[in-house]
């Protein structure tokens, strides 16, 4: 007898997420292309209320918004090192043409070395046996990959490039946003949008993609004192520093034990944890990990990344990296980077933590997926993450009760529209369906609504329900109603 295999929560969360409109492949009807996805009507949504949860963090610390070009001439991502180090070792089977970083490769054979050159790829695939994942053959073929797309010869505008991060529009406007910011630092600057990368193999749908979201902060502080503002949020932080043992510590402690480097890396790793938890990551399977030196990216001095568990594995979805692009366009496009300080005129240092979109999409989703009892899946999202806040039902389709449910539906659509109105099916499959999607409230109009104006709310977790009047709901909305906090529900029978 074969064992059964169990569905991973990656593939329930991937099945979920086609069935209910979440994401899917992009291209389908024409055989699919790797690496891109479609976000449907709920995952539209849900990414939208990602994005706000950022950008709301951000704004509170005063951060200036931009938005440039997708398409960027050679001369930044030149000036920027992308076009000469912005390549993947890449290697391909000689007999099943399996193509993969080296780095997969070797890794699957044991072997921990980092490759930024074919010549130190060829080199160690000589003197090692290092052998393809999918066939068994030796490995001898490498080559690098140039991880930018481009458009080559664009008439009076020479090459362009799809930016592979928003990170240099910000750069390479910094003289005009420290003006607006009246010549003072430190200064944060954000940008969210798309990303491109060549990926040699896009996988696992929302993790590695080739078009992508990307929530992106420069913050601009002065190169010896990277210095943002006091640490004042205590919340213990999981920190595995480079090559030593993980240790739980909150971010002031770790600046002043030496463990994090500067005040404002420490300061925006915890901003980083308190926005990721907000937006439904789970804090027990949450971690920052500092970059070894050799995967350091080629424009970084220190970087750390937040990563999500996902089935047993550490996935990245913020990297905050240390650096120093203001001197490479300065000398490259000679315009003038430096900022009058009562110490002199210095050109600042970055500190910046660049989320990826899509993968904290995926991670909240699988963060979220629970199995009642009754084998039914409950996505518990935080309520104002969710796609819909609640959900508004007839208990029957007569007598009135749909009139007084669509009246109670518009009601309150007026001052939240991410309400959803449903009179289809039993009342048990239309929680169930809620339920799956992640609306935290369900609201029900019943016969006692017809004589007192009083609903049923149901809440997601707890499959509770309590009896409220209308009028409470339309007038103080449901995100943050304390008529209906989870206590509420507590001693509801079920
Ligand atoms: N700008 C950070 C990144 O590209 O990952």
């Amino acid at each position: 007898m074969t064992a059964e295999k169990t569905e991973s929560t990656y593939e329930k969360v991937v099945e979920l997420a086609k069935r209910r409109g979440f994401f899917w492949p992009s291209f389908s009807i024409y055989g699919g292309e790797a690496g891109f996805y479609d976000y449907g009507p709920l995952g539209v949504m849900l990414k939208d209320n990602i994005i706000r949860i950022w950008k709301e963090a951000y704004l509170r610390e005063n951060a200036l918004l931009i938005d440039t070009p997708v398409l960027v001439p050679r001369a930044v991502f030149q000036a920027s090192g992308h076009v000469d180090k912005f390549l993947d070792i890449a290697a391909e089977c000689d007999k099943c043409h399996l193509r993969q970083k080296l780095e997969t490769f070797t890794k699957s054979a044991g072997y921990e070395e980092v490759f930024d050159t074919v010549e130190s790829g060829l080199s160690f695939v000589r003197d090692n046996v290092v052998k393809c994942t999918n066939c068994g053959t030796r490995i001898t073929r490498v080559y690098d990959v140039r991880q930018m797309f481009f458009l080559p010869d664009q008439g009076s505008s020479g090459d362009l490039f799809l930016r592979p991060e928003t990170a240099q529009g910000i750069f390479i406007n910094f003289k005009i946003l420290n003006n607006l910011f009246r010549g003072k630092l430190p200064m944060a600057v954000a940008q969210t949008g798309k990303g491109f990368r060549n990926e040699i193999a896009p996988r696992q749908s929302l993790i590695r993609m080739r078009e992508f979201n990307m929530c992106e902060v420069e913050v601009f502080v002065h190169p010896e004192k990277k210095f943002w503002a006091e640490i004042e949020y205590e919340d213990d932080i999981t920190i595995c520093p480079r090559s030593s043992q993980p240790v739980t510590l909150n971010a002031r402690e770790a600046v002043n034990s030496g463990i994090i480097s500067s005040n404002a890396m420490g300061y925006f790793i915890t901003l980083t944890q308190q926005i990721l938890l907000k937006m439904g990551i789970s804090r027990d399977r949450l971690r920052f990990r500092q970059h070894e030196k050799n995967e350091l990216a080629h424009y970084s001095f220190d970087s750390w990344d937040a990563e999500a568990e996902l089935d047993g594995n550490w996935i990245e979805i913020t990297g905050i990296a240390d650096r120093n692009d203001l001197r490479n366009h300065e000398k490259t496009s000679g315009e003038s980077m430096s900022v009058s300080t009562e110490e002199g005129d210095i050109v600042p240092s970055v500190i910046e933590p660049a989320s990826g979109v899509d993968r904290i999409v995926l991670s909240v989703l699988m963060h979220s997926l629970k199995t009642r009892e009754n084998g039914y899946t409950v996505l518990s999202l935080p309520p104002d993450v969710a796609p819909y806040h609640a959900a508004v039902f007839p208990l029957m389709k007569k007598n009135g009760m749909d009139q007084l449910a669509r009246k109670i539906f518009r009601s309150l659509s007026l001052n939240d529209p991410c309400v959803f109105y449903d009179e289809s099916g039993s009342i048990g499959k239309r929680y169930a369906r809620q339920d799956e999607v992640g609306t935290p409230y369900c609201i029900t109009i019943d016969g006692a609504s017809l004589e007192d104006g009083t609903v049923t709310i149901r809440e997601r977790d707890s499959a509770k329900q309590i009896r409220i009047a209308a009028e409470e709901l339309i007038n103080h909305g449901l995100i943050g109603n304390p008529s209906i906090s989870l206590d509420k529900f507590k001693n509801q029978p079920s």
